[in-house]
């Protein structure tokens, strides 16, 4: 095992692998026996207006979209879950078997350990091998774009790992915080950032992982040239709320756990949507809280391109590896399409760009009507 390349170490390089190692398999599994999920749902808060007599039939409406430059067959991402860990690996297949069946797009979890433990790299490169056409996004952290030790190299290391068609940057710094020896300095970032957007080919997307982007934010990242965004927003899987769990707490210190305060902080999905569409014309992933198909037509209503999910699909994928099969994540992606579809369909609506961005079409009600008028 080698030394970490992004942190000055104060555990020794096995205690510390083994520590990233526990964490990989204690992230898949505590959201699975625990509710980790945001208390509020703020796509409770968006009604669909509802159209009496739909005038095209429901199997022509149209879901395809055009995420760079791949079609997919709805604007469904698999968003990052897991890499690095044995599990993990089984979870990766089966996800991206069902993704490619499905043509939508496929997210790796955090790279990062992929980069300092070659052993764990084909728990990663097992999405290309069963996933051989559809997008797959690649996935590092701000904590190691963020580091003084990070090269480009890092980063062209994680492309070729997946031969990720996108490679997105997760900003998870209140994750970073409540967790035990959390990286909380990013002050190479944005110099790290430009040296990596000039030699990078491949899109690169702003993700955040749960807590959601403000619009200085978003124009501050559209700016620096990133091509895209997952707004990763408040309303779904808490991270502070996984860590609380984990029972990494310094009580030596502190007489409450930053995990159990900062449980529902964050800036709500839809919100964060609005946040971005505002100030970039970029791809937008809605991401966090997402629960059906509506919740993706209630997405593209307020500017974004594609939804995400991670919950749903942890859940499918590990229902499936008890099974040995892939058929609860396949149809869960097939409910998907299918609530979306018909979404479009009662609202009497064509294809995805007679949705987008059209606030006349949706109304909006309670706290989230009062955080988008503020
Ligand atoms: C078990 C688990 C692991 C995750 N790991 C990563 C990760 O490595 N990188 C990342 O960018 N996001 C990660 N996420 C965040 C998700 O991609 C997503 O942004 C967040 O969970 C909100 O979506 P959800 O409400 O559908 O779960 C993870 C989420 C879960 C549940």
């Amino acid at each position: 095992m080698t030394r970490s390349k992004f942190e000055k170490e104060d555990m020794p390089d096995t205690e510390k692998n083994r520590e990233i190692f526990n964490r990989k398999e204690e992230h898949l599994k505590i959201p699975l026996e625990y509710d980790v999920q945001h208390s509020i749902n703020y796509f409770d808060d968006i009604k669909l207006i509802h159209h009496a007599i739909p005038e095209n039939d429901l199997e022509r409406v149209d879901l395809k979209f055009k995420f760079f430059n791949k079609e997919i067959s709805a604007p469904i991402c698999i968003s990052a879950i897991t890499g690095g860990h044995p599990v993990s690996k089984e979870i990766n297949k089966i996800l991206a078997k069902a993704a490619e069946q499905e043509n939508i797009i496929m997210s790796v979890g955090s790279q990062r350990i992929g980069l300092e433990d070659p052993s764990t790299i084909d728990s990663f490169k097992v999405v290309r091998e069963f996933a051989p056409t559809i997008p797959v996004i690649g996935n590092l952290g701000l904590g190691q774009v963020g580091s003084t030790y990070f090269k480009e190299d890092d980063l062209t290391n994680c492309i070729d790992m997946v031969n990720a068609d996108v490679m997105a940057i997760h900003l998870n710094a209140l994750h970073e915080l409540v967790q035990f020896k959390g990286n909380v300095s990013y002050r190479n970032f944005k110099a790290n950032f430009k040296k990596i957007r000039e030699h990078t080919s491949i899109p690169l997307i702003a993700k955040e992982v749960g807590s959601g982007l403000n619009k200085e934010i978003a124009l501050s990242l559209d700016e620096l040239g990133f091509d895209g965004f997952d707004v990763g927003g408040a309303g779904g899987t808490s991270f502070a709320a996984i860590e609380s769990k984990r029972n990494n707490f310094d009580n030596d210190m502190y007489s409450r756990n930053p995990a159990d305060v900062f449980r529902e902080w964050g800036i709500p999905t839809p919100v964060s949507i609005v946040n971005v569409r505002c100030v970039s014309k970029k791809v937008i992933i809605a991401t966090g809280g997402l629960r059906t198909g509506i919740d993706i037509a209630k997405s593209i209503v307020l500017g974004a391109d594609i939804g995400g999910f991670a919950y749903k699909f942890l859940k499918s994928s590990w229902q499936d590896r008890k099974n040995d099969t892939i058929s609860n994540t396949v149809k869960e992606i097939k409910t998907l399409k299918n609530e979306l579809r018909s979404s479009l369909w009662l609202m009497n609506l064509e294809n995805l760009s007679e949705l987008k961005n059209k606030r006349e079409k949706c109304v909006l009600l309670g706290d989230l009507y009062l955080w988008l008028n503020q």
